[in-house]
């Protein structure tokens, strides 16, 4: 049976970017996969053939395998901008054939392949069947393109579900819908309208607590089917490129959402400011104008770290310049603005002016680093500036040309830098047309294949760029396009989005449906960036916001004016407690950024995933946890008196008022314009900062520790740093562990500390909510403190040093 012919190869030669049916010219139909006719095995790797299609099983990881197809036997060049290099664990293979099948297992999961008809199925150790092929792979020729469309079929069952797929604006549970991945500027995008910004080809389907993950890195216009054509059946097919897609086994879903972010990188630790309140408009202009609203925010003692510039402080739209008569002194500007605590976010859009007397386009000629056609004409286009040319991003040496164009807006002191049209967006057209040709890191595509990663290109192009310039300080990027792995070089909004009811809650699903979908750090337009909210809707969006990773404010130039006191009373002071929430919960917030760096986990953990087992939570999209901790549910209708919120199982305990709840159930919750139900989990410590106007407004002298009591053992990180620079990486960081545990007579906390960094601050305040006795005794690494008090609801405080090893606060 083994077919020495069959070599594994990863070369790239010439032979993959051709066409590949040369001998064997088919008719041009659907093919589908026959009978496995011969394998040859190379260490991790299995290649089968059917006689003409090979099919690539390669072990990634003990839960991760990698599927590729090629119709005509010749794999494509193994290229991709998604992955980065990661230490898989790979413990054992073993593979075994049998009369019907072959079977490659790891210690946690098998992969059959059916000899008869090609079939692909993953089976867990105790041998659930997790997802099997309703067909085989197959594929169709491109005729005008060449190459092939390549379709993969999953079978479906009646009790599973399908979550995550970057940006939807749909319901969280994508069971029953179609989907399109091709990223496309979508002006007031409208609740279901697909595709949208990103293009993100992983999704998770649960069915009775089981999860796993498909991620198939095809770059090329990529469709979905969740069970819409037939009930039991969800498909994936791509335009062009390789049936090339990776089963990443959970059980849990949230492992699932960690192995794709191994396998995709995370973002890396964002500047601490980047975690405070943003403020943009399109546009802050003329520079007095910029001052006033910073100014505003400090008389009215409003935190907020950034304020942006839209594109009206450019001259004509030119990218890197300034507008001299709006801005005149960028610098004092700049500097103005940093000494009362703003950093200042400048926008760069990927269209370059066609403009003989301008050093960018005129540079970028010289250097021939715009995409052309295939003709080889320019690509041109119009966007803000007029008709304008796009560099090739998918091209190393443009990207390193492009990063050291920012070295001007640094001397000037710009903080931080928006990319956004970069799906890339052409007026009128839409995008580029698909004949324009693209160097696609010397792999060579045109626009059909570079279309989806030009963004994610583009702010890779920027973050690095800044990287480099900015040297051990980290940048701080926010783009509007992507691509799986867009995470390691940039934050996100999503968009142009509305300001409706409909929309905020559509904002609250698309972050959670991006946290899972390895994009922890976005955030959406608050307010809605199209249209007029009132008051309530604002500040329910501000309410909202606190708990997106991303937190800004923006709107449309032709809407009035939106900043947190734009509506008067009783708003600006309800959006005033909330913003002071949000730096409240910074040192919590920034503790959650770790564990997605370090430990993969998403910020953003919507109820599902937390509670996968719970057919019922398959449809819940309203409440999430925020890190750990945190259960947050967002009102997301105007004048309700209150709303249902789901608690899953455990103690937790309200946030405002320490009403202790034990969980599985719905609860009515009152929702008073100026609370918002927010809950903690019983065992918590959440480490909580004095509200300062901005990130660093003065020296901390202590950090304030709010623990829940718990009966269960229950562990909380709290991470630190030097909070701008790349130290963290070479290990200068604190990641302490505080665990709890409760009596009806005792409640014991211990602090272990891992790593090399000192924070300035001394003391921890305590405050200890849920205690259900009467304290007689604190005693704190093995003496009796004499100082400790109550309120009348026997809420306990005491202060403690930071090194404290052990609490036992004793009835
Ligand atoms: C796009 C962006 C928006 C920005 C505007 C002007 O519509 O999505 O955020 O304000 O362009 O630059």
């Amino acid at each position: 049976m083994i077919d020495p012919s069959l070599k594994v190869s990863d070369d790239n030669n010439e032979e993959k970017f051709l066409n590949n049916p040369i001998v064997t010219v088919g008719p041009v139909t659907k093919q589908y996969l026959k009978a496995v006719k011969s394998y040859i095995t190379d260490g991790n790797r299995f290649v089968f053939s059917d006689g003409a299609s090979k099919v690539q099983v390669s072990v990634i990881s003990d839960e991760i395998i990698r599927v590729r197809m090629a119709p005509q036997g010749t794999f494509l060049a193994d290229f991709s901008y998604a992955l980065q290099p990661y230490d898989h664990v790979i413990t054992e293979v073993k593979f075994i054939e049998n009369d019907l099948q072959y079977l490659i297992s790891t210690p946690k999961v098998t992969c059959a392949i059916t000899k008869a008809d090609f079939l692909i199925s993953f089976i867990d150790r105790d041998g659930f069947l997790m997802s099997s092929d309703a067909k085989p792979m197959h594929y169709e020729e491109n005729v005008q393109f060449g190459g092939y469309y390549i379709y993969c079929s999953k079978t479906c069952q009646t009790t599973e579900d399908f979550y995550a797929l970057g940006d939807k604006a749909t319901e969280f549970n994508l069971r029953g819908k179609r989907m399109v991945l091709w990223n496309t500027d979508t002006y007031a995008f409208a609740k279901n309208q697909d595709p949208l910004y990103r293009s993100i080809p992983f999704y998770l389907s649960l069915n009775k607590g089981y999860c796993y993950g498909i991620f198939h890195d095809n770059t090329f216009k990529t469709h979905y089917d969740f069970a819409v054509e037939s009930m039991d059946c969800t498909s994936f097919w791509s335009d062009g490129g390789e049936l090339n897609y990776y089963y990443i086994h959970g059980p849990q879903m949230v492992d699932v959402v960690r192995r794709y972010s191994m396998l995709t990188g995370t973002h890396q630790m964002p500047p601490m400011w980047a975690l405070g309140f943003h403020q943009c408009r399109w546009s802050y202009y003329p520079d007095k104008k910029v001052k006033q609203v910073a100014n505003t925010f400090r008389e009215k003692k409003i935190p907020c770290d950034a304020i942006y510039l839209d594109i009206d402080y450019m001259n004509g739209y030119r990218c890197f310049t300034w507008n001299e008569r709006y801005f005149p002194d960028p610098k004092n500007l700049l500097s103005e603005l940093n000494d009362i605590g703003f950093k200042t976010v400048v926008i760069i859009d990927p269209g370059i002016k066609v403009d003989e007397n301008y050093w960018v386009f005129k540079e970028g000629k010289a250097n021939n680093y715009f995409c052309r056609r295939c003709d080889d004409y320019f690509m041109e286009g119009n966007v803000w500036p007029g008709r304008c040319q796009f560099p090739d991003f998918t091209n190393p040496k443009v990207r390193e040309w492009w990063g050291g164009l920012f070295q001007g807006l640094l001397d000037a002191g710009v903080d931080g830098v928006w990319n956004d049209m970069n799906e890339p967006a052409v007026f009128g057209s839409g995008s580029f047309p698909d004949d324009v040709r693209h160097n696609f890191d010397h792999h060579r595509g045109s626009h059909r294949k570079a279309h989806n990663v030009y963004g994610m290109q583009m702010v890779r192009a920027t973050y690095e760029g800044l990287q480099k310039l900015q040297k051990n300080k980290r940048p701080f990027t926010i783009t509007r396009a992507g691509y799986s792995g867009v995470q390691r070089y940039s934050s996100v909004w999503t968009g142009d989005n509305v300001a409706t009811w409909e929309h905020l809650k559509l904002a609250n699903v698309m972050c959670q449906r991006l946290s899972i979908s390895g994009i922890s750090f976005c955030g959406t337009d608050i307010g809605g960036f199209t249209g007029e909210p009132d008051g309530e809707l604002f500040t329910r969006w501000i309410q909202l916001g606190v708990f997106t990773p991303l937190m800004r404010a923006h709107s449309a130039g032709d809407t009035r004016e939106r900043e947190p006191w734009s509506f008067g009373e009783p708003f600006e002071s309800i959006c005033r407690k909330f913003i002071e929430l949000r730096y409240k919960l910074l040192p919590y917030l920034y503790s959650a950024f770790w564990q997605h760096y370090k430990y993969h986990l998403p910020v953003l953990r919507p109820v599902v995933m937390l509670e996968p087992n719970e057919h019922i939570n398959h449809f819940r999209e309203d409440e999430f946890s925020f890190g750990d901790s945190i259960l947050v549910c967002p009102v997301l209708q105007p004048g309700v008196a209150n709303r249902k919120v789901y608690l899953p199982k455990g103690t937790w305990y309200d946030y405002w008022t320490n009403h202790k709840y034990k969980g599985g159930k719905e609860f009515v919750i009152s929702t008073p314009l100026d609370s918002m139900p927010i809950f903690v989990k019983g065992g918590a410590s959440i480490p909580e900062y004095p509200v300062m106007q901005h990130v660093n407004e003065f020296e901390l002298e202590s950090v304030t520790l709010k623990t829940w009591f718990s009966e269960m053992e229950e562990k909380s990180i709290i991470y630190e740093d030097h909070g701008e620079n790349f130290a963290y990486k070479l290990d200068i960081y604190l990641e302490k562990t505080i665990t709890v545990r409760g009596t009806n007579g005792s409640f014991v906390m211990e602090q272990t500390m891992h790593g090399m960094y000192t924070p300035r601050y001394e003391k921890y305040e305590h405050i200890v909510y849920g205690l259900p006795f009467k304290v007689k005794k604190v005693i704190v690494d093995g003496k009796e403190i004499k100082k400790y008090s109550f309120d009348t609801t026997n809420v306990l405080s005491f202060t403690t040093t930071k090194q404290f090893k052990k609490i036992e606060i004793l009835a």
